[in-house]
């Protein structure tokens, strides 16, 4: 599907979706229609329970005295009260509405007074609009061969018209950007765990530099080398080699010496638990296993999409975790880049093994001013928090509140748990320096002290995605699926605190 902005005009043809205002206020373009068609606007929302209620949609088809297929009313509520999620939700809700009823081109149509919607410019309520029905088009279906014609979505494009249309188109372009950014990381999450090994997925980041990101892949001779055993040691059991890959974004001016800011992804191809093989039921789940990369690719998508000025850095360890006769067992233990040795309690808690390499080497080699890692790290988050929040832990006050907020504002929200010295006391081991469980609950802190031990320190944060990577409910802008959550979130984390 196309989007695109232009000057705001009445369509000739195709269907048009017009703004109503709380109290079954009319906007301008809505009047129009209304006259045009006989009142045909007004007599669709006398006839229901259509007012203009923030998320309302009603469809009027084939009115006469227009040549619009048909007219969509979409509900704003209270033109003081709109906000940029409600513009993006009612894009998507377009979209969702209009992908099924047979329309192929579609116009939405943004009234602004005085340059306005509400409180929010009209540039920036376009471009919203249009990240809201782009997110809600996405689809990831290219192993479908047989679907029939009367399945498939079937609007090609959609514009949407504002008077201004250059300044929209300048909005436009950052938020397509971020739009690009979430797009990768839904494909990423969706691919098979044939088809997205470590090897594959290094290629996949590889095409960053098309953006002008610097990347370096590292094979497993070089991870050994650089004494990555814990991260290596969940490999052993796969036919696919490791790699990490690192990416690099300098986007900060160079005056600004600005150290870099790192974002860590666990990378899990597969996850079947290894020796300690998970159950059978749901096992295809662990494709995306691989969400956290998958935020960090997109995330470096999107800030270099967009020319973010910030020096960002992406380290994701890529790993498919197996059980065959060279796996790595429960008892076994491994020294890891950081020096400190670890008893292998279960292979199945092997994305904190993955990552406590990965953050090690970033921190040592990058000197961030942060990290912050993504994962999804334990089954107990979901206990926790189910589908709402994702987990996030942090050894610093401010980052914390920083992800927090742009969790709010993007509508990918975040909930603190506690770090204590007490759960890291349940991970201390009797012949290692640390087990990689804790067995006595609270399962996801415990996996996030063991990942602070590997921080040295450094301001850092961990997101556990588990429960928001896949989605099985769609929202208006988030099909089922792969959800990219995280990328929005941390693309505004870094516009509002790191951008020079
Ligand atoms: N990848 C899983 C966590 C997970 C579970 C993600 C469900 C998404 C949905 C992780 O590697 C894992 O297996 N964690 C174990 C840890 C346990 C063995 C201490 C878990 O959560 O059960
Ligand atoms: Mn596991
Ligand atoms: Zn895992």
């Amino acid at each position: 599907m196309k989007i695109s902005i232009a000057e705001l005009s009445l369509p000739k043809s195709g269907a048009v979706a017009v703004a109503v205002f709380a109290d079954k206020t009319l906007s301008v373009s809505a009047k129009a229609l209304d006259k045009q068609t006989g009142g045909a606007l007004t007599k669709a929302m006398n006839n229901g329970r259509f007012t203009g209620a923030k998320g309302q949609i009603v469809g009027i088809n084939a009115p006469a005295g227009t040549k619009a297929s048909r007219i969509v009313l979409f509900g704003l509520g209270k033109a003081d009260e709109i906000k940029v999620l409600g513009l993006q939700a009612a894009g998507g809700k377009l979209v969702g509405q209009l992908n099924t009823s047979g329309e192929k081109q579609a116009t939405i149509l943004v009234d602004a007074t005085r340059g306005k919607l509400g409180k929010i410019s009209a540039d920036d309520a376009a471009a919203e609009i249009a990240f809201g029905a782009r997110l809600a088009a996405y689809r990831f279906d290219k192993y479908r061969t047989t679907e029939k014609a009367d399945k498939k979505p079937t609007l090609k494009s959609v514009t949407v018209g504002v008077k201004g249309a250059a300044a929209a188109k300048k909005a436009w372009a950052v938020k397509s950007r971020i739009a690009d950014g979430v797009v990768v990381t839904r494909d990423l999450v969706s691919e098979p765990g044939n088809v997205l090994y470590p090897a594959s997925f290094a290629a996949e980041a590889r095409k960053l530099s098309k953006l002008g990101v610097k990347i370096e892949v590292m094979g497993a001779s070089r991870l050994a080398k650089l004494g990555m055993n814990a991260l290596l040691g969940v490999a052993a059991g796969s036919q696919h080699e490791a790699h990490v890959v690192v990416m690099q974004w300098n986007g900060a001016p160079a005056s600004a010496k600005q150290k870099p800011l790192a974002i860590v992804g666990k990378g899990v191809t597969f996850d079947s638990g290894g020796i300690s093989l998970k159950p059978g039921a749901g096992m295809g789940d662990m494709k995306w296993d691989m969400g956290g990369a998958g935020v960090v690719v997109g995330l470096m998508t999107a800030l270099a999409g967009r020319k973010a000025k910030a020096n960002v850095v992406g380290v994701i360890g890529l790993v498919e975790n197996m059980p065959s006769g060279t796996a790595q067992k429960p008892g076994d233990v491994v020294k890891s880049m950081s020096g400190q040795t670890i008893e292998i309690d279960n292979t199945d808690a092997e994305g904190r093994l993955v990552l406590a390499d990965a953050l090690w080497y970033t921190q040592k080699r990058f000197k961030p001013s942060a990290m912050i890692d993504l994962a999804t790290l334990t089954g107990a988050i979901i206990m926790s928090l189910g589908h709402v929040h994702a987990g996030l832990f942090a050894s610093d006050d401010d980052l914390a509140n920083n992800i927090f907020k742009a969790g709010q504002d993007e509508d990918e929200l975040v909930w603190r748990l506690p770090l204590h010295q007490e759960y890291d006391n349940n991970i201390s081991s009797d012949i290692a320096d640390v087990k990689n469980t804790g067995r006595e609950g609270g399962g996801s802190i415990t996996a996030a002290q063991f990942l602070k031990r590997f921080t040295n320190d450094v301001p850092w944060a961990h997101l556990d995605i588990a429960g928001m990577t896949w989605s099985t409910k769609p929202k208006p802008t988030v099909p089922k699926g792969g959800t990219g959550f995280g990328v929005r979130l941390l693309d505004r984390m870094i516009s509002d605190n790191y951008e020079v």
